[in-house]
């Protein structure tokens, strides 16, 4: 099979977004970052050289990465940081996957700006389930902040509460409109000719708030997301959660014209957010320079029945070439509470002596020093427990007002499930502090969602209603505000695979945990050895 081949340089570039200029970390000097190409079926060889003075990980955000968890990316989870002046070359193949995913910096908080699209295009020969669109183009969305990223973390972390949010959403690199700084050029402008089909790969490469994503005058149908066919359907807006990506196809089938194009929060619930709507320009080729912009009105922030008339369409292909593989029978059956909480903090003086943290199942995840993929396949001693609660470790009831504030406890725990177990997971929002839309993200894996709901689940009466015929089949979910939502995986993939809110700040807080699948007996069934070049902690 064919190689592709990728460098990526890590270096600071002075960049100028509304009205000033700061040196960024970047891949190659751009902003959003290259588009990594590849052929289903194909390896990826991105030689990853840190020229920068921090260390560095690159994530391929929804590569299955079979038995190859050493190119995973997070780091700690599966490998140690690449060090300023090293490089490590993340070597994968790409396996029974096809369409848009994206790639980004797994530590800290760089990938506000190290990230950009992971186009995976279809075996040679092989169409689209769909009318083949004329052309097709990147649209990442994402978002800026005045100030140095790494300091916004630093001064949260230290205060023991919420970071500030950014200034702006950006698609493509500008905020648009929004933006009169000759820096922004007035926004991204996508040149369309009339009468064709476009598909645009839309990802969401924020760290911290779901968008809604809206085109003036025109109409998208939905025809992937996060890498698998859905049904095609008709639709006005999208949202799609930090992790996530949506393919849309348009057609220019407007008059000649300028059509805003535009990016906004959903956030159901009081949390501090950027609500700067960021703009780009859809450009019909012929358009007079004084022709007008046909505007769009963006749902507002607590669009919750705009998101979930959205959600609620979206169903796998499940063709006869695509079809949804859904576990039927289960054999770890687990409730994941995720939420907030706040522990003692003496040293955070901002908040009295407390600090707001996050946990899955009451634990708030420790991140270890010597990678957790490492220490799982050299046995190590020492660096984690395989004791994660596979049920919440108090009678978890939602009643509409939010719990009282739990305490947390701290630990390195995993869940272990032996190779090719059937797994659900449901996901349930605790809403202490706030009820809070979390989009959970699992490495290594695509799930099903087979079925959400508002309020506690109940294991009696909830699974008659999953959808085991054609759930979409995802890698991130969003686990709606005050309620749960269920999953359901094969664990065909040995390793240690992250699986965690992403929303930065609430992975820093510690909504995460891991799952080691065991090594199975069978000739293809064990994690492969570790490449020589692996980094050293
Ligand atoms: Cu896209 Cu663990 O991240």
């Amino acid at each position: 099979c064919a190689i592709r081949r990728y460098n990526f340089n890590v270096i600071m570039k002075n960049m100028s977004r509304l009205c000033s200029t700061k040196p960024i970390v970047t891949v190659n000097g751009r902003f959003p970052g290259p588009t990594l190409y590849a052929r289903e079926d194909e390896t990826v060889l991105v030689r990853v050289v840190n020229r920068v003075k921090y260390n560095v990980s690159i994530h391929w955000h929804g590569v299955r990465q079979l038995r190859t968890g050493w190119a995973d990316g997070p780091a700690y989870i599966t490998q140690c940081p690449i060090q300023p002046g090293q490089n490590y070359v993340y070597n994968f193949t790409i396996t029974g996957q096809r369409g848009t995913l994206l790639w980004h910096a797994h530590i800290l908080w760089l990938r506000a700006t190290l990230h950009g699209a992971l186009v995976i295009l279809p075996k040679r020969g092989v169409p689209y389930p769909f009318p083949k669109p004329n052309h097709e183009a990147v649209v990442v969305l994402g978002e800026w902040w005045k100030s140095d990223t790494e300091a916004v973390i630093n001064q949260a972390l230290k205060a023991g509460n919420a970071p500030n949010v950014s200034d702006a959403h950006t698609i493509n690199g500008h905020p648009g409109q929004v933006s009169t700084c000759s820096s922004d050029q007035g926004g991204f402008q996508l040149s369309v000719e009339p009468g064709k089909t476009y598909m645009l790969r839309v990802i969401n490469a924020a760290l911290n708030e779901e968008l809604f994503f809206k085109i003036a005058g025109h109409m998208m149908t939905v025809v992937e997301v996060d890498a698998t066919y859905v049904k095609p359907f008709k639709t006005n807006t999208i949202l799609v959660a930090p992790g996530q990506t949506t393919n849309v196809l348009v057609s220019t089938d407007q008059s000649a014209g300028k059509y805003l194009v535009a990016a906004s929060t959903f956030m159901d619930s009081p949390i501090a957010v950027d609500n700067v709507t960021a703009t780009a320009t859809l450009h019909y080729t012929g358009t007079l320079a004084t022709t007008q912009t046909t505007f769009t009105s963006t749902p507002p922030l607590n669009a919750t029945s705009v998101a979930n008339n959205f959600i609620n369409s979206l169903r796998s292909l499940n063709s006869k070439k695509y079809p949804a593989k859904v576990p039927l029978n289960i054999d770890h059956s687990l409730l994941f509470t995720v939420g907030l909480g706040v522990n003692p903090c003496p040293t955070c003086k901002a908040t009295n002596g407390s600090r707001v943290v996050a946990s899955v199942n009451n634990v708030t995840f420790v991140m270890p020093t010597t990678a957790l993929l490492q220490a799982h396949h050299f046995n190590v001693k020492g660096v984690f427990t395989t004791d994660f609660p596979g049920n919440p470790p108090f009678a978890f009831n939602y009643t509409g007002t939010p719990p009282t504030n739990l305490q947390t406890i701290s630990g390195t725990k995993v869940y272990r499930l032996p190779y090719n177990a059937t797994v659900q997971v449901v996901l349930q929002d605790t809403s202490i502090i706030a009820p809070k839309n979390h989009p959970v993200h699992l490495h290594g894996f695509n799930f099903f969602a087979i079925g959400k709901g508002l309020g506690n689940f109940n294991p009696k009466t909830d699974p008659k209603k999953f959808n085991l015929v054609d759930p979409v089949e995802r890698n991130t979910i969003g686990v709606p505000s005050g309620g749960w939502v269920a999953i359901r995986f094969r664990a065909d993939n040995p390793g240690v695979w992250f699986m965690h809110c992403h929303l930065e700040v609430h992975t820093t807080w510690g909504l995460k945990m891991a799952f080691l699948v065991d090594n199975g007996k069978g000739p293809n069934e064990s994690l492969l050895p570790p490449p020589s070049d692996f980094p050293k902690c």
